[in-house]
């Protein structure tokens, strides 16, 4: 079994390109040496990440994670045992989305505030796996597309 956490989280300071990289970076790193895969989603100084690999290693990152000063207001959306890794194909996937595309994932006005999307996310996690599936779905049709650029979606 695999183990998932979906948690979403605000950056202390609005991070720069350059701080995202380093972060990735430094967490392929680490994930590829523990085998944890997931992805990444930056949205107007908010962060959704799915985690997934096994279950004392996936608590023991989150708790690193929890105390990381980059960012606050961490909270956990979703988590347990999932069949099999649905992200087994990226160590950390990077997807900088636009509130719009947040909003089509969960299926609601492009208009809404991206404040109100997380807050509707953390309010009702049945959401959550909507926009999972969404996130899986882009990642592997840009995979599939010779043309879309790198995008540090490793
Ligand atoms: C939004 C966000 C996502 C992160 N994702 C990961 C990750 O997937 N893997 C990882 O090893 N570190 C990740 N980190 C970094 C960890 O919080 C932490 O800095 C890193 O694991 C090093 O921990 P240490 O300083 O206790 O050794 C993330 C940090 C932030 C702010």
């Amino acid at each position: 079994m695999t183990y998932q956490i979906i948690y979403s989280s605000d950056a202390s300071i609005p991070m720069q390109s350059d701080e995202l990289e380093d972060l990735l970076e430094q967490a392929r790193e680490h994930n590829a040496q523990r085998g944890i895969t997931g992805a990444l989603v930056y949205v107007d100084g908010i962060f959704l990440q799915i985690l997934e690999g096994e279950a004392a290693t996936i608590k023991a990152l989150m708790a690193r994670i929890s105390r990381d000063l980059r960012h606050e207001a961490v909270t956990v959306l979703q988590e347990g045992e999932v069949p099999s890794a649905r992200f087994s194909d990226w160590k950390m996937a990077y997807i900088g989305a636009t509130p719009e595309q947040l909003a089509d994932w969960l299926c609601l006005p492009g208009t809404t505030p991206v404040v109100e999307l997380f807050d509707g996310m953390r309010r009702d996690s049945s959401r959550v796996e909507g926009v999972a599936q969404s996130v899986l779905s882009v990642l592997s049709a840009d995979r599939s597309d010779p043309a879309s650029g790198p995008q540090g979606r490793a």
